[in-house]
């Protein structure tokens, strides 16, 4: 059976602010760039998420799971699991949401959650170290070289086995937000669609807990 025959992962994403590496996604599966999956999904934690237009104008189903809706966080999870789970969930993609989810759907879908992560894991990466917040800290720093990271979600945060990675270069003279956008546009636009397709081909093996591209 060649890949043609077999039928299309459902690819759900998950956002909570502008999209722009959702873009990327659907920008990539109009060119054909996503081989063997489709969006099928976007569910947003946040109602007002920049990332619901981007989906609604390309016809993609939406759904809002807002953290602030539920009481108690179990009942948020349950809320998300459902949806997953009703949506026929293949590949679940993180991209910029800013939501710990818990490990009860971690668990639900092992090596089928993806993240991407605008540091060189393991740099500037963990609790708290999310959007302006991982440049700040790599100017801080003073690094010369950051990047992105593309990793499989487990229990830890940005500790699962590393997909894709990509260097991008630190300037004398960036801001978080300079050094930001060049790492979306030089790295994490690429590497998001790219990894998502080399999982869609089932072309991603996990050996020792680590991820392998054949
Ligand atoms: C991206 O830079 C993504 O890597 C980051 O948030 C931004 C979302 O932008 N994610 C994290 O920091 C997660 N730890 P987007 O909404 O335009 O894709």
């Amino acid at each position: 059976m060649n890949m043609s025959d077999k039928p299309l992962k459902n690819i759900i994403v998950m956002v909570s602010g502008g999209g722009t590496n959702l873009q990327a996604l659907i920008d990539a599966e109009k060119d054909g760039r996503i081989k063997g999956g489709k969006i099928t999904c976007v569910i947003s934690s946040k109602p007002d998420a920049y990332a619901l237009v981007r989906a609604q104008e390309n016809g993609i189903p939406t759904r809002v799971i807002s953290r602030k809706s539920f009481a108690k966080f179990e009942d948020y999870t349950d809320a998300i699991h459902e949806a997953l789970y009703e949506e026929y969930a293949d590949l679940i993609v993180l991209a910029g949401f800013m939501t710990i989810l818990d490990e009860k759907i971690i668990k639900a879908y092992p090596y089928k959650i993806i993240n991407v992560h605008p540091a060189l894991i393991p740099s500037f990466c963990g609790k708290g170290y999310y959007g302006l917040k991982v440049h700040e800290e790599a100017l801080k720093y003073g690094v010369k070289v950051s990047g992105a990271t593309v990793h499989f979600v487990n229990e830890e945060a940005d500790a699962g086995a590393i997909i894709l990675q990509k260097p991008v270069e630190v300037r004398n003279d960036d801001t978080p937000e300079i050094l930001q956008r060049r790492i979306m546009r030089e790295a994490e636009w690429k590497i998001l669609p790219e990894a998502v397709s080399l999982f869609c081909q089932d072309r991603i093996y996990i050996e020792n807990g680590k991820a392998y591209i054949r």
